[in-house]
């Protein structure tokens, strides 16, 4: 367990750790409304796919208790709004509606007159959602075992860690459980600009881990596979689609391309909550766009000429040719992805 919780639910009330002010500042925040959370996922107090996902289901018990409604009817109402809400926070990562839409399906199939009790069976399904999370990323730390080398060196892009997930973490499991079982890690951390989640973020979970980095900015990562050995990259994803293209962090697409120059393996960490089998492919998946301003300034200071124009998406999509593997809780999914995803689904279905 990390000793910082990324989000907790604690006296009908969600507590989250404030992502902005990391690495210098530990401070929580209580929300207790829903309108609360869709701010803090949308100003990035909570980030990655699927802490913002969990984060999500509280939102919808806190929805469901700050309801004045008196009826079912006029609950299941107000929940439509709280759902709508939410799901319009951050439109990337798909654990956002996989989760809302996951409660909905719940409560719409409740037959009861108790609108306390659809409070409960919400809270319920948002613990399970929290729980799963931290079970699903053990597993794929331990199913991504055999496809690494005793001494090995990686490159990771954004934070994938235990602050991007309810616990323990994706791509940053897979690194966590190769230090746990005795491989020789070492890794080169991506600074992920604009937001410095690698920088920021990562650094700071290594560093608790006592496994060994170094930062790298975006750009040295061809220099860096090209000059020094470098055994696998591996990142986390906020969208895959049915033929394994992948939406994650900004410039992950550029690390595969050279990973690929390189004849580097690129592997994907994905929860099955991570894989919208219902876009064919990446040019349906939505791609946020944030402010300028997180690239003229910095911490609030200007670094470029004032009214510098910038062009800022937060995510880009990496085409599943430059995708070795797909690795889930069920398993690893290799090309063709249109068949070993599906089956990736399935199989988790029944896990
Ligand atoms: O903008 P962020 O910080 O929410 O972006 C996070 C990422 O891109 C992660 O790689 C992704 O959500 C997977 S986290 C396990």
């Amino acid at each position: 367990m990390a000793p910082y919780r990324t989000l907790e639910w604690r006296n009908d009330a969600l507590v989250l750790l404030d992502q902005r002010l990391l690495p210098h500042e530990v401070r929580y925040i209580t929300l207790t409304r829903v309108e609360e959370v869709a701010e803090a996922i949308r100003n990035m107090t909570v980030r990655g796919a699927p802490a913002i996902g969990a984060t999500a289901a509280y939102g919808m018990a806190l929805a469901a208790l700050q309801s004045p409604a008196k009826t079912v009817e006029d609950l299941l109402r107000h929940l439509e709004q709280a759902a709508t809400l939410l799901k319009a926070s951050r439109p990337t990562a798909v654990n956002l509606a996989w989760a809302v839409d996951r409660i909905m399906s719940l409560v719409n199939a409740l037959s009861t007159n108790d609108p306390t009790q659809i409070f409960h069976t919400i809270l319920n399904e948002a613990h399970t959602i929290a729980e799963e999370d931290v079970q699903t990323n053990r597993q794929i730390g331990l199913n991504a075992l055999p496809l690494l080398p005793p001494k090995v060196t990686f490159i990771h892009h954004c934070n994938t860690g235990a602050l991007a997930t309810v616990d323990y973490g994706t791509a940053l499991g897979i690194i966590r459980t190769a230090h746990e079982h005795g491989h020789e890690v070492f890794v080169y951390v991506d600074e992920t600009r604009p937001r410095l989640q690698g920088a920021r973020l990562t650094a700071w979970e290594l560093q608790q881990l006592g496994i060994p980095f170094q930062i790298i900015v975006d750009g040295a990562s061809g220099f860096v596979m090209r000059t020094r050995k470098v055994d696998a990259v591996v990142v986390g994803c906020d969208r895959v689609a049915l033929n394994g293209d992948t939406a994650n962090k900004i410039g992950t697409y550029n690390l595969a391309l050279a990973a690929h120059a390189h004849g580097v393996p690129f592997y994907v960490a994905a929860p099955t909550s991570t894989i919208d089998l219902s876009l064919p492919n990446g040019a349906a998946i939505p791609i946020e766009e944030r402010s300028e301003e997180e690239i003229v300034a910095f911490d609030g200071h200007p670094i470029a000429p004032v009214g510098a124009p910038a062009f800022n998406p937060a995510f880009d999509v990496t085409p599943a040719q430059y995708i070795t593997a797909i690795i889930t809780e069920a398993g690893i999914a290799y090309p063709p992805y249109e068949q070993s995803l599906p089956y990736q689904v399935e199989t988790a279905k029944k896990w």
